[in-house]
């Protein structure tokens, strides 16, 4: 039984407005600061109190936040160091100065709420440490996928499950360069520039295009999909910049599309973590995500297959997740730190120690587009390479082009370790008659 002085304690609490202080308000930033204002009666009626921001650090002003009434410090150090706050939010980005601004706060005992997938995939392990120590809450929902609830998800709705595999569209960018390719024509630049107006991009793209962002995004789910470490530099990770509309349009004829996938895998040998372009039936639902949508299939032995999907970048959709959080931790400050969801699924002292595979341990089919020259004998050639080193095929496409002797040809394999196809793609570029490399895009059925 709670004592009288125990009821006002937390009746004090529980009225006392939450103190939010947002630091960086660029596009996350200021999605997150007026969804906050906007929200704010709906916001209460679900915490119970309100939720005020007490402070912001930016580097400059936003036109898209009115700022009237609320403290600005060009300093973000100020927010954490500011004694009336109880959450952070960490919306600057990057890796150096975000990492000390969230250490920081933590050390002052300050609840943290960040959207920087780059930090916790390479310094998580070590910020929910010193989290863990000072009792504090890191939560990172908008991390992963900007707004769909997938951390949420994977933490407790499907915490009954042994997650099998991941497979997601996990990079808005991305993949509204491969659908616009796809479905327009466009051309890549021109694209990748649109993103970057839009507001999905990464600061440097190349994080978005060269797969960077997905693998960072796939880190952290594998961590709590499978309750292990985040190990961010063990990730296979390959972009979209070498992919062609001759790629794409091969793929299309065979009744795939090529989506940019992250995917997770539990065998027996070990964990696959893997980012990298993937030829997928057009009968999927995640072949048919386009745009900036993200999606993210996950088989738990339960459950079975789930598909989550939304927006995966832009300033309101991932400013859902971030405000989710903070609710989340305003709902747990009066919780027992013991009793929290662990930040990554499962009890810190839990944490498995399987081995990540390297990829050449990886078993999946291929498409292979590759020039070869129109002569007797060098299909033989090809499939007698491809057979010496076990690799059975599933279809074959040769197309004819008027008036030159180079012609295109499109293997699709059947599933094969990478180790294989590695040494007989170096067996096929060395053939005479073989014009340049052989493009190579792993195929999943996603079974
Ligand atoms: N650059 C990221 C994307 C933003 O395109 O998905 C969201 O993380």
């Amino acid at each position: 039984m709670w004592s009288l002085k125990n009821k006002l304690f937390l009746w004090g609490i529980v009225l006392k407005p939450v103190k939010v202080g947002i630091c960086g308000l660029g596009t996350v930033g200021s999605g997150s600061f007026n969804i906050l204002l906007n929200n704010a009666e709906e916001i209460t009626r679900r915490v119970g109190r309100s939720i005020v921001i007490e402070q912001v650090g930016a580097r400059r002003d936003n036109d898209m936040c009115d700022t009237t009434g609320i403290k600005v410090t060009r300093d973000i150090f100020d927010v954490v160091n500011n004694p009336e706050i109880d959450i952070v939010l960490e919306l600057i980005g990057g890796t150096s100065v975000a990492k000390e601004l969230v250490l920081t706060a933590i050390e002052n005992g300050k609840h943290v709420v960040t959207a920087n997938k780059a930090l916790i995939a390479e310094h998580g392990n070590e910020i929910f440490a010193k989290a863990r120590d000072k009792g504090v809450i890191v939560a990172f929902e908008a991390a992963v996928a900007g707004g769909i609830p997938i951390i949420k998800s994977l933490r407790e709705g499907l915490s009954a499950n042994r997650i099998e595999w991941l497979a997601g569209i996990i990079n808005g960018t991305g993949n509204f360069i491969l659908s616009e390719m796809t479905e327009k024509n466009r051309n890549f630049d021109e694209v990748l520039a649109e993103a970057q107006a839009l507001g999905y991009a990464e600061a440097d793209p190349t994080f978005d295009i060269e797969g960077i962002d997905a693998a960072h995004k796939l880190t952290i789910l594998a961590s709590i999909a499978f309750g292990i470490p985040l190990q961010f530099e063990k990730t296979y990770t390959e972009g979209i910049s070498r992919i062609t509309s001759q790629d794409i349009e091969f793929a299309n004829q065979l009744g795939y599309a090529i989506k940019h996938l992250g995917i997770a895998r539990r065998t027996k040998a070990g964990i696959e973590l893997r980012v990298h372009p993937t030829l997928i039936s057009r009968k999927q639902l995640l072949a048919n995500v386009n745009g900036v949508m993200n999606a993210i299939m996950v088989q738990g032995d339960v459950v079975g297959p789930t598909l989550t999907y939304g927006a995966g970048a832009g300033a309101l959709p991932t400013g859902s997740s971030v405000i989710a959080d903070v609710i989340d931790v305003a709902r747990a400050l009066t919780a027992d730190p013991t009793n929290r969801v662990p930040h990554l699924a499962f009890q810190a002292d839990s944490l498995s120690s399987v081995p990540i595979l390297p990829v050449e341990e990886i078993e999946c089919g291929f498409f292979l587009n590759m020039t070869i020259k129109d002569r007797a004998g060098v299909l033989a050639n090809i499939t007698q390479i491809l057979s010496m080193n076990e690799i059975s095929i599933e279809s074959l496409i040769q197309r004819e082009r008027e008036g030159s002797e180079l012609v295109p040809l499109v293997v699709m394999t059947h599933d094969v370790k990478e180790r294989n196809m590695n040494a007989a793609i170096a067996a096929i570029e060395a053939l005479p008659d073989v014009a340049g490399t052989v493009q190579r895009i792993r195929v999943e059925n996603l079974a």
